[in-house]
């Protein structure tokens, strides 16, 4: 039996998808634990090419159960519309749950969050009503999909918030919703979803105690989380570690496994400190022109990605607040072409070197002490064994494991699935 959480150890897209994919081969149920439909996690596999954002990367695996847990917040239109996505390319749909107690996500968040986003208070969200469906879990106004299953209840929760509601989205000129169209909207989930509701503390208690493989699939990375990350500029959510099982209801102690995904390079959508971001023609160099799926633009909001050489104080930063026990190391074969790559292995701050991950207000300010290495001019997306890896990459991944102290056990080589050396 294993319970394994797999994270983004810098500010998402580092390629979870891919790795939660390739992973699940061993697993028999995966679990997406904070966020909602921000995510856009990107698999490749013999079934076609995905971009999910609310179901777990699990669904492909025949048998294997995917859950979208509490912790999360959910738009049901979006859940329905990815599954009937999904279902329309042959993956097999009837293995994916909804927590009880995860929270819904309402049209009046979206409307909110773009309201936010139109004013002084814009961060560069992903205008999904992600905070929004979060501040209403806080304030206790939210509804969440156990209030499909008894619409009478329902309604009168409906009844209670709208004023409130309202009152919000008057004041900030934006659109205005009735109880009653609300209450049609539920009822409408409810006949959809209602059959794929569980009770999530006993559904996920019950698999680790018949010692089944579970993988938790975290949402963005480190430096989003709410608390640690940077500060105005991140999600509503914790995406580490620990809250798969503050969110699961589940023993911190049975936890086995720690997966931590990161990029070879730096790459963060919206805005906010960067310490290691190019400008111009060298971000291009990265970011392609779109056209191919790794190429860097958001996989939810088609955004450009921003993008930087590799910052290896955020990933030692990851690990510390993780507690990672293997990395995975994507796109290594995007440095394929460098002849020198540069590295951030450190900051200083007001001419002084400094030990600690600072918050955004200093973040801003830190000058990043790089070291150069030879690039390994060589095609590498054909290599499978770490061994046939040229020198170069060793010495780069033998980098990573000595400045973050955590041993390197994936590297991908390219989208697909089979794109991967494990060691
Ligand atoms: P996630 O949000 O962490 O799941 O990552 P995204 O899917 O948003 O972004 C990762 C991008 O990198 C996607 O376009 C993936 O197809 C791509 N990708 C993942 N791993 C590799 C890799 O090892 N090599 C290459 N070339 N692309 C990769
Ligand atoms: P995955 O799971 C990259 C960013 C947004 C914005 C901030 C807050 O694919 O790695 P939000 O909509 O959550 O309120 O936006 O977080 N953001 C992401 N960036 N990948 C994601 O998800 C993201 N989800 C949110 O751009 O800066
Ligand atoms: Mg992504």
């Amino acid at each position: 039996m294993s319970v394994t959480v797999l994270v983004g150890a810098q500010f998402g897209d580092e390629g979870k998808g891919k790795i939660v994919d390739y992973l699940a081969s061993d697993m028999d149920m995966v679990v997406r634990f904070q966020g909602g439909d921000n995510a856009g996690h990107t698999v490749v596999n013999e079934k076609g090419v995905f971009k999910l954002h609310l179901v777990p990367c699990g669904i492909f695996k025949d048998g294997c159960k995917a859950l979208a847990n509490t912790g999360m917040v959910i738009n049901p239109d979006e859940l329905l519309k990815e599954l009937s996505e999904i279902s329309s390319q042959n993956v097999d749909t009837g293995n994916m749950f909804i927590s009880s107690r995860a929270v819904i996500l309402m049209p009046y968040h979206i409307e909110l969050d773009s309201l936010g986003e139109k004013t002084g208070i814009s961060i560069g969200t992903t205008k999904r009503g992600i905070g929004y469906a979060y501040a209403d879990r806080s304030r206790r106004t939210a509804l969440r999909f156990e209030d499909l299953l008894d619409l009478d209840y329902c309604r009168t929760r409906i009844a209670k918030i709208m004023g409130g509601i309202n009152a919000e989205l008057r004041a900030k000129g934006g659109k205005t919703f009735t109880e009653e169209e609300i209450y049609d909207k539920c009822v409408f989930w409810a006949e959809k979803l209602a059959s794929r509701i569980v009770e999530p503390v006993s559904f996920v208690n019950n698999a680790i105690n018949k010692n089944e493989n579970i993988l938790f699939e975290g949402q963005l990375g480190a430096m989003k989380d709410i608390d640690l990350g940077i500060y105005p500029y991140v999600t509503s959510s914790n995406p580490v570690a620990a809250y798969a099982a503050v969110s699961s209801g589940f023993p911190i102690s049975k936890i086995d496994e720690i997966v931590g995904v990161m990029k070879a390079f730096t790459s963060a959508v919206g805005d906010g400190p960067f310490p290691t971001e190019m400008e111009g023609a060298e971000a291009d160099g990265f970011r392609g022109d779109g056209k191919n799926v790794d190429d860097e633009f958001g996989a939810r909001t088609g955004r450009a990605r921003r993008l930087g050489w590799l910052d290896l104080p955020i990933i030692k930063f990851a690990a510390t607040i993780n507690g990672f026990t293997k990395i995975a190391v994507c796109k290594i074969d995007k440095l394929d072409t460098y002849n020198e790559i540069k590295i951030c292995v450190g900051y200083k701050l007001n001419g002084k070197e400094i030990d600690y991950m600072p918050t955004s207000r200093d973040l801003y300010k830190v000058e990043p002490i790089y070291r150069t290495m030879k690039g390994w001019k060589t095609d590498t997306t054909k290599i499978r064994r770490y061994e046939d890896l040229p020198d170069e990459v060793k010495d780069y991944i033998s980098l990573i494991e000595t400045y973050v102290g955590v041993k390197v056990g994936y590297i991908g080589v390219g989208p697909a699935r089979e794109d991967i050396i494990v060691r």
